[in-house]
């Protein structure tokens, strides 16, 4: 029998409850494309998941493989795929679980080819974090130029990539990041970086017309007063916006939805130096869970990408 690595949670915990596991090879259905990876993005989601965060959300039967997002080559095609031929470069979110493995059947339907020009890590930190920063930006309605927007977590891997779509929009941008990163987020088109060690962005912003929360808890309970009257907060990291917003007020939860077509698009633009995507760390397969526990405890600008090649 066909094995390949993968990295399964075996039960909720910390950091020693993943590990790294054979499992046989899949193969592509009707509709799917099997993909030998070649690097996959880490997402807070992981230890999200491995903790139990979100195991009322995610319900997983156990063990399960991590991981939701890839790029690789297509090694298989399933007899209803026409978009895909064995020898392409593919990158997409699964739209689940199970991207930390050498072989991954995937839905054809997620997935969009790499352009010219970008690397297979490159590609893997770009279909969630890109695609949610475009969407959650988004959700609440067409942007105005002007418009007044707070990026709460704009150094991290969604932020990043929401500060350079709402500057390109043409709107004010307040960012909050970690002091040693402000001039990161102003490189990326931040008008106004605040550290949010240092200073309560309550103090410094008002009048804001979307709050994108990459962040949640008190940092979100905290952005309700910065709003302007027909203000709107959108969240990405904490689902109790939905019983917590105050009456009158408006708040979003974000959940992405994977588009291969805004995927291949914003990945164009970064293969063609208009977007800054920025790869934090490259680490080996057997690192991955030491990675998942440092993306849970340091602070880190960007992306962490496992690189399964190394
Ligand atoms: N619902 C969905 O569909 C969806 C999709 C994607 C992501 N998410 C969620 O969205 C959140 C962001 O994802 P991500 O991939 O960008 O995570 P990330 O790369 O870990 O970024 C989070 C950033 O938040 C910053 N931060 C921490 N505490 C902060 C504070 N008090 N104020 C301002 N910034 C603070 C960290 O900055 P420093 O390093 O500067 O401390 C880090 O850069 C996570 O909760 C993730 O689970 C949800």
């Amino acid at each position: 029998m066909n094995t390949i690595r993968s990295l399964q949670l075996m039960q909720y915990g910390g950091p020693d409850t993943v590990r790294i596991a054979d499992l046989p090879a899949p193969v592509a259905g009707p509709a799917q494309v099997l993909v030998r990876v070649h690097a996959a993005g880490v997402n807070a989601l992981d230890w999200k998941l491995r903790e139990g965060y979100v195991k009322d959300a995610f319900p997983l039967p156990l063990p399960a493989v991590l991981g939701i997002e890839l790029a690789g080559v297509v090694e298989q095609v399933g007899s209803d795929v026409s978009l895909f031929k064995v020898g392409d470069r593919v990158m997409g979110p699964l739209g689940g679980l199970g991207a930390y493995a050498d072989l991954v059947a995937v839905d054809a339907d997620k997935l969009a080819v790499l352009p010219e020009g970008l690397s297979m890590v490159q590609a893997a930190a770009l279909p969630v974090a890109a695609v949610s920063a475009w969407q959650s930006l988004h959700l609440a309605g067409p942007l105005k130029a002007g418009q007044r927007i707070l990026i709460h977590g704009a150094a991290g891997a969604v932020g990043g990539f929401a500060v350079q779509f709402a500057h390109q929009a043409g709107a004010h941008v307040s960012a909050t990041a970690l002091g040693s990163h402000a001039d990161y987020v102003h490189g990326l088109g931040a008008d106004h970086v605040i550290d949010y060690q240092t200073s309560q962005f309550e103090a410094l912003v008002s009048d804001i017309d979307l709050v994108l929360d990459y962040v949640g808890g008190d940092t979100l309970a905290r952005s309700w007063s910065v709003l302007a009257e027909d203000g709107v907060i959108v969240s990405t990291a904490s689902p109790a916006i939905l019983a917590s917003t105050p009456a009158g007020r408006r708040g979003l939860w974000f959940m992405n939805q994977p588009d291969a077509a805004r995927l291949a698009d914003i990945a164009r633009q970064v293969a063609a130096g208009r977007l800054q995507s920025q790869v934090a760390a490259v680490v080996p397969f057997e690192d991955l869970p030491a990675a998942i526990e440092r993306s849970r405890t340091l602070p880190q600008m960007g992306k962490t990408v496992v690189d399964f090649l190394r």
